[in-house]
């Protein structure tokens, strides 16, 4: 691949009040069970992640879209943003699925995580949006330092570089030799995307000020809303 995304690994928003503190101590203690439970089988860790993921967007989305509803009021790309977060999220999940087979016990736990995080986060969007995206936007610095780890278990010959998955290349317009390795590159520019608009809409729910150096909307993204 020529077209190496690049992402800014060394973005961390400062927990700036009790709030933040809440949603990384949160965050922290997820990633220390999704460490205890995967430790280096990063292919099923995507895949049971990537479940969990793909939630907050469609929540994001309907309770803002039912606002807007009842407001009569524009929500200023909000929206489908955040749909197309989801929508990536997905597509995230489709192409693991095809790398690493989740076992009977991860298809329980995803069954499981899927009605606790679905309605927790619902709560949670419905009482703070901002702690929500802020929240996800921990997730998505977390995302980011684990697809960094993948990269560097098939840099280092312990996961194979296998050829990408169809679904994958497709999404993301990758060329016919593509790798893994490729797919995981693309991911987590998504990942860094997803991070920097979460943290965004955070910060300008806070009143704060948004961050200039945003991760850019990826190219396939860009492709899917002009098509819309
Ligand atoms: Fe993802
Ligand atoms: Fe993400």
């Amino acid at each position: 691949m020529t077209d190496i995304p690049l992402v800014d690994l060394t973005v961390h928003h400062e927990p700036r009040d009790f709030a933040d503190r809440i949603a990384l101590g949160f965050t922290k203690t997820l990633r220390f069970c999704a460490d205890t439970f995967f430790a280096k089988r990063y292919g099923h860790r995507a895949i049971v992640l990537e479940t969990v993921a793909a939630v907050p967007g469609m929540v994001g989305a309907t309770v803002n879209h039912l606002r807007c509803l009842r407001r009569m009021c524009d929500d200023r790309g909000w929206i489908r943003t955040l749909m197309e977060e989801a929508e990536n999220e997905r597509m995230h999940l489709m192409t693991f699925v095809e790398v690493a087979k989740p076992t009977l016990f991860e298809r329980l736990v995803i069954l499981g995580v899927q009605w606790v995080f679905y309605l927790a986060f619902f709560a949670l969007y419905m009482i703070s949006a901002r702690t929500a995206h802020r929240v996800v936007g921990y997730f998505e610095e977390e995302a980011v330092i684990s697809y960094t780890l993948y990269l560097k278990e098939i840099d280092e010959g312990r996961s194979p570089n296998l050829p990408a998955p169809a679904i994958a290349r497709h999404y993301w317009k990758l060329p016919d030799g593509a790798t893994l390795r490729d797919v995981v590159l693309v991911v987590r520019a998504d990942e860094a995307h997803h991070r920097d608009v979460n943290h965004g809409y955070a910060n300008e729910l806070a009143g704060l000020e948004t961050d200039a150096h945003a991760a850019p909307y990826p190219v396939h993204a860009d492709d899917l809303r002009q098509a819309a």
